[in-house]
């Protein structure tokens, strides 16, 4: 197979969930049946997969703002690598092809709720795919990603999508206003997914009913959400008390439509009426924060 191009980039936007009902648990494995509504935002990682001639198999260099908080003392481990080792198996690339050197620009916070690791993942999938010259349809490449991790198939796409199942099971989501403001803000302090899961009290959410037509501006759709939840939110501000100042800071902020965690959180989010607010609203909160304003990466489902 030859390589169509010298070097392929592909960015991996932020995943943010507008809302996260916890529907019930898997027999099997323990893992929450989940329904939520996810959005990407403009706030990206970048994945750039080059060949690397002379070399036998991908490997991993990071760089960028977040690098650091990234463990790549065992870069086995790390999701850029085993989805580049998943799609050279599924798609049997072998050296020296699969020999690619994949360099990650981290600028999303680790260990966050917006799935940064996930986006990197699918990131690299995309990347490889055309770097190999696969072209695989989407739903290929979703089938790969969902070995990888729950959250991965829906950052295939990165345009908003309903998430069910465990999270594999993707729906189309409503149709997003034209225009949408989105802060995004976290405390600078990590999170770990089945740390908030496992704190998890009480009992299960139904899923949403979602107007069929979807939301004509952002007003509509904060009012909507506004009676939905992230039923992770009191548990991971039990773990994380500022999660609860990072929600308040938010609602703070003038135009801010409603405020609420994303994922298992720390990073919470905040809905304004365009990106330009949101950009000028994110600018206000504490430095010490990671804090991003913008719009959404990818409007079409
Ligand atoms: O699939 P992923 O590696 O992203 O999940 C991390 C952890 O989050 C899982 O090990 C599990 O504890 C928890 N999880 C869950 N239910 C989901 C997704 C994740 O319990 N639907």
């Amino acid at each position: 197979m030859n390589p169509v191009a010298a070097a392929v980039g592909e960015a991996a936007p932020a995943k943010v969930n507008l809302y996260l009902h916890v529907l019930g648990r898997r027999g099997e494995d323990g893992y929450h049946l989940l329904d939520s509504l996810v959005v990407f935002a403009g706030a990206t990682d970048q994945v750039e997969a080059v060949p690397a001639a002379g070399r036998i198999a991908p490997s991993l260099e990071v760089e960028g703002p977040e690098a650091g908080a990234l463990s790549v003392e065992d870069p086995a481990r790390n999701l850029v690598l085993r989805a580049a080792r998943a799609l050279a198996q599924e798609a049997r690339i072998g050296a020296p092809a699969a020999a690619v050197t994949l360099r990650l620009t981290k600028r999303l916070p680790v260990a966050s709720g917006i799935g940064g690791g996930s986006a990197d993942a699918a990131a690299t999938l995309r990347a490889l795919d055309r770097l190999w010259g696969l072209g695989w349809p989407r739903a290929r490449l979703e089938g790969v990603a969902r070995r990888l991790g729950a959250d991965v198939p829906a950052c295939i796409a990165a345009r908003p999508v309903r998430m069910g199942g465990v999270g594999e099971v993707l729906a189309p989501s409503p149709r997003m206003p034209a225009r949408l403001g989105l802060v995004l803000a976290n405390p600078r302090l990590p999170l770990a997914t089945p740390a908030v899961f496992g704190a998890r009290a009480g009992g299960f959410s139904a899923p949403a009913t979602l107007p069929e037509a979807g939301w004509r501006d952002a007003v509509g759709l904060a009012r909507d959400l506004a009676t939905l939840r992230n039923d992770l939110e009191p548990a991971a501000i039990g773990l994380c008390p500022p999660v609860a100042e990072v929600l308040a800071a938010l609602r703070a902020l003038p135009g801010c439509l409603l405020a609420r965690m994303s994922g298992s959180g720390a990073t919470c989010f905040a809905l304004m009426a365009d990106a330009a607010a949101a950009a000028a609203a994110a600018e206000r909160l504490p430095r010490a924060w990671w804090r991003w304003g913008g719009g959404l990466y990818a409007a079409t489902a």
